[in-house]
């Protein structure tokens, strides 16, 4: 067992020439690295010495009947307070690779995060060449104002948030940026090793582009489980999600820019336009270019580039990483993703659309927290808190991706529905992106599992035609999932995680909105199969 001590506080923190206090892990920004082996457990001692509440998740660790340290707050514990502490258990199973952890209260998690490394067991190995060196390439953003000022702000004006002022690879927004020339992220490589890079997207609002200039990029893994390998240009990765590749260094020496910057499929609202950069440098007497070479980087709202690198993955199905797709279906779920609008609070306007504030929400049902987390309600039989019919299908038929769609759905209904799902059932979801205020992308986040993504389209889904082309054979294994712009995606798996577990879109604006839901897995039959009893430290309500 291995066993960390994370301290949540403010610590002050200079970009772009400004200097701020940021909420941080042990002081750190990015968090500290998370090392661990398949099947391993550790425990995280978290002591909140901030001046806000706080929840830690660990966002792909499944958490095998143990969702009381999953983290997201109100769904599976309350936060922890100020001065409070909370020691988590993280179960690690089958996952591998690169996986991390974040905080799911409010939009802390904009400086809070940090990776979690998992190497494989004792006497086994990687399914490709053994790198020269491995490197976490965390992916975030930096806001020259308070984040919770930000966040603050969008709700209570009910429109697009702020965007923030530069994104950054490893905590830095590299030299393409004014005021940060010193500090960029620099990679020491020497000719003709390879290198395994660790990239996780923990940028709030931006599904975001990533190359490297000069080189090809090897794709082997994705959130914690591995993929067959795929040599590309560039790699598209949501917020939430990690890419794992290899980098062979067979270039001239020279030093070299990595870079990634926003995809945007919904310009109307303005983006962040800026790149991140970082530097790939050759050991070795030369003298380098200067400036170093830039990747070309696919057009901003390039949707074919974000869904044909996405479409790509396949997972490495060999005998030691076999694939399990259920292929007979118990359950069918299908849920709309959309954006819309509800009456501002208190009769005042607000400066969405029609004076009314965006909102967000799946099936037409739009989360509303609750006052004590929905796990600890189901635990304990505790009434009044959730209901449980959150629908399996939309409210009507529609055409889903129209111009024009019904009013009456324009108009969510406020609610905290779960669903539940039996122990050991096979599920089959397919998400529907709809066009009712916008269409956009919406990368899908499920907890307390990883699900086959067997099938994806653009447009309305097609329930007799789509089916047939699902992948069965190598679908990638995933929990985060981008549902392209007016598109769907079916995603399967089997419900033997008994528990409560939430699902959202990973954009913190549209979960702020209310795109999330939660599913309660039954207790199966077998004392195996039941949720394990609480720790004496849960956080307090
Ligand atoms: Cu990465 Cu619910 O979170
Ligand atoms: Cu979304």
């Amino acid at each position: 067992m291995r066993r960390f001590y994370s301290q949540v506080k403010e610590a002050p923190y200079t970009r772009l020439c400004s200097t701020k206090n940021i909420l941080t892990v042990n002081g750190q920004f990015p968090g500290p690295t998370l090392y661990a082996q398949t099947g391993d457990t550790i425990i995280v001692d978290v002591q909140n010495k901030g001046n806000q509440n706080i929840t830690i998740h660990w966002h792909g660790v499944k958490m095998p009947r143990y969702p009381w340290s999953d983290g997201p707050e109100f769904i599976t514990q309350c936060p922890i307070k100020p001065g409070g502490t909370f020691s988590q258990k993280i179960v690690l199973s089958d996952e591998e690779g690169t996986l991390w952890w974040h905080a799911h209260s409010e939009w802390s998690r904009a400086t809070v995060h940090g990776a979690i490394i998992i190497y494989p067991k004792n006497g086994t190995t990687y399914p490709f060449p053994k790198p020269q060196a491995e490197v976490p390439l965390i992916l975030g953003e930096w806001w020259k104002s308070d984040i919770q000022e930000v966040m603050e702000e969008f709700m209570e004006n009910g429109r697009d948030p702020n965007n923030s002022d530069a994104f950054l690879i490893n905590g830095q927004p590299g030299d393409l940026y004014s005021c940060s020339r010193p500090d960029t992220f620099k990679l020491t490589v020497e000719y003709g090793k390879i290198y395994l890079l660790r990239m996780i997207n923990t940028v709030m609002n931006n599904i975001l582009f990533f190359s490297v200039a000069n080189h090809q990029i090897t794709v082997v893994g994705t959130d914690g489980s591995y993929t067959k390998p795929l040599k590309t240009s560039y790699i598209a990765i949501s917020p939430g999600q990690t890419i794992d590749f290899l980098l062979e260094a067979n270039q001239k020496p020279n030093h070299y820019y990595m870079a990634a910057r926003a995809y945007n499929s919904a310009p109307a609202v303005p983006f962040d336009t800026t790149t991140t950069t970082a530097i790939i440098q050759y050991e070795g007497n030369y003298r380098p270019s200067s400036p170093p070479p830039l990747p070309q980087l696919p057009a901003f709202n390039d949707t074919s580039a974000l869904t044909s690198f996405a479409g790509s993955l396949r997972s490495l199905a060999s005998k030691d990483h076999p694939v399990n797709v259920p292929l007979k279906i118990s359950t069918n779920l299908f849920f709309t993703l959309s954006i819309n609008t509800l009456p501002c609070a208190s009769n005042n306007t607000c400066e969405g659309p029609g004076g009314n504030r965006l909102s967000a929400s799946v099936n037409n049902i739009t989360l509303q927290t609750t006052p004590i987390d929905i796990l600890e309600a189901y635990y304990r039989q505790i009434n009044g808190i959730y209901g449980t019919d959150f629908p399996k299908f939309p409210p009507l038929a529609f055409n889903y991706t129209a111009a024009s769609l019904p009013v009456q759905l324009r108009t969510p209904r406020r609610a905290t529905e779960v669903r539940m799902i039996q122990y050991n059932s096979t599920v089959e979801l397919v998400f529907q992106g709809t066009n009712l205020v916008a269409g956009v992308d919406h990368p899908m986040h499920l907890h307390g599992y990883s699900f086959y993504v067997v099938g994806w389209g653009i447009g309305n889904f097609d329930k007799d035609k789509d089916p047939k082309n699902y992948n069965l054979v190598d679908p990638p294994l995933q929990n985060t999932f981008a549902v392209p712009k007016n598109g769907w995606a079916a995603i399967r798996f089997k419900a033997d995680n008994p528990g409560v577990w939430f699902m959202h879109c990973h954009f913190e604006r549209h979960v702020s909105w209310g795109m999330g839901m939660t599913f309660i897995v039954t207790n199966g039959n077998h004392p195996d199969a039941k949720i394990l009893p609480p720790p004496p430290d849960m956080p307090r309500c």
